[in-house]
């Protein structure tokens, strides 16, 4: 637990778990304020936040940029729906499109919207385009993944936490292993409208396919005629020291699906982006959401696409993501199993016999570094984009002190 000094936060956080389902189990730290790298507790406390938002804070907290982009459309316009098209509406769209390299765009609020919006258009476009019997769509997925928390989304998770007491499940899923090209070969057939993928599993680990894996699926995908949909809600927008992971293998899947980062840590956005043929599939009431592409997250989100184009982050990411894998790698043997990842994005398996990821975490953050637990004795490591190289050498050392 949470070293003595702190005064308020044990009230706090009993408060918080009065009022709210138990569906998280935080750490007990209690955030007030937070600027770049760093968040502030109610208690005056600092840690270095080395979970950025499960990659929603790539820029930081308050990335200067974005924030005054925030204030100025919260001072003109915050709201239309789609009934109207806004002023910042184009401007967004485009840029994310150009970023993509595709043709169109098509902006939802959190990743699982993203995701179902991704599932929708792959089973319009299979039986529009492609020809698949009507309500006969299958789409290929692998194991251990993670899209998100709806009830079609969780249908085909292998998770049983975010799985078991769901159903009836929605069908029209097809589970493989993770990196194993002959059993997604095989999974598919002329039913099949798309494969959908993490380039890297992040909420499984971080863990990284084998290096043919990612270009084995888009040459099966298009000998096929099947769409490679790449979920990059967390590997995309820079975090992997490219703009997509899907870059390291230069893979272009026909549809990425964006989140979080998109947002700039300011409001929930996240998008589609695919070409003509394929996005083109939807008619007017056939699809959307209220607050899909609204004018604050078009704003926010359009200076996130510019600060991505500079491609500065992308560079900080590659640079100190060789740092961060080398000082973390010098402790296999010393109390970690393993290191998987890329850029400024790590999964460390701690090992077992010394304690869970959650004891690891909890030390962590009385040694002032916010980290996040997974499937037992995994942590995971993606600070904000920003850190400082001293800042994440910083980070290491407390990781070695608490082994
Ligand atoms: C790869 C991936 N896809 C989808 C999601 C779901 O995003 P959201 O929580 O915004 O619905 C997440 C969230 O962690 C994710 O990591």
């Amino acid at each position: 637990m949470i070293v003595d000094d702190l005064v308020r936060t044990p009230a706090a956080v009993a408060d918080a778990e009065r009022w709210t389902a138990h569906n998280y189990h935080p750490l007990p730290v209690v955030i007030s304020s937070a600027e770049g790298a760093w968040v502030t507790d109610i208690d005056g406390k600092r840690y270095l936040d080395c979970l950025a938002g499960y990659s929603a804070l790539n820029f930081g907290h308050r990335h200067p940029t974005l924030v005054a982009a925030a204030h100025a459309q919260l001072d003109r316009l915050t709201l239309t729906s789609r009934a109207f098209v806004h002023d910042q509406f184009a401007t967004f769209c485009r840029g994310l499109a150009e970023l993509c390299g595709k043709d169109l765009v098509l902006p939802m609020n959190t990743g699982a919207e993203a995701i179902e919006t991704a599932i929708k258009v792959s089973r319009k476009w299979g039986y529009k385009v492609k020809g698949v019997p009507d309500g006969a769509a299958t789409i290929v997925v692998a194991a251990g993944n993670f899209h998100g928390r709806t009830t079609t989304i969780v249908s085909f998770s292998t998770d049983p936490d975010a799985r078991n007491d769901y159903g009836p499940y929605t069908p029209g899923f097809r589970i493989v292993p993770y990196g194993d090209l002959e059993a997604l070969a095989e999974a598919i057939d002329d039913t099949t409208v798309a494969v959908l993928l993490e380039p890297i599993q992040g909420e499984q680990g971080v863990i990284v396919p084998p290096p043919d894996y990612l270009p084995g699926v888009r040459a099966l995908c298009t000998s096929q005629n099947v769409l490679f949909v790449a979920d990059e809600i967390q590997s995309g927008l820079g975090r992997t020291g490219t703009t997509f992971a899907c870059d390291h293998e230069g893979v272009v899947p026909d549809m990425y699906v964006l989140g979080k980062a998109l947002g700039g840590g300011i409001v929930p956005v996240s998008a589609v982006a695919a070409n003509a043929d394929v996005l083109g599939v939807l008619r007017p009431g056939e699809h959307g959401s209220t607050f899909g592409g609204n004018p604050l997250a078009c704003a926010v989100a359009a200076e996130v696409v510019a600060l991505l184009k500079t491609g500065e982050y992308q560079q900080r990411s590659a640079e100190l993501g060789k740092r961060l894998h080398a000082d973390l790698s010098a402790l296999i043997g010393h109390g970690v199993v393993a290191v998987r990842g890329r850029g400024l994005w790590a999964g460390v398996d701690i090992d077992p016999a010394l304690m869970t990821g959650r004891e690891a975490c909890e030390l962590l953050a009385e040694r002032g570094v916010l980290a996040k637990d997974t499937h037992g004795s995994t942590i995971r490591l993606a600070p904000p984009l920003v850190v400082e190289p001293d800042e994440l050498d910083w980070a290491v050392e407390r990781l070695a002190a608490i082994l």
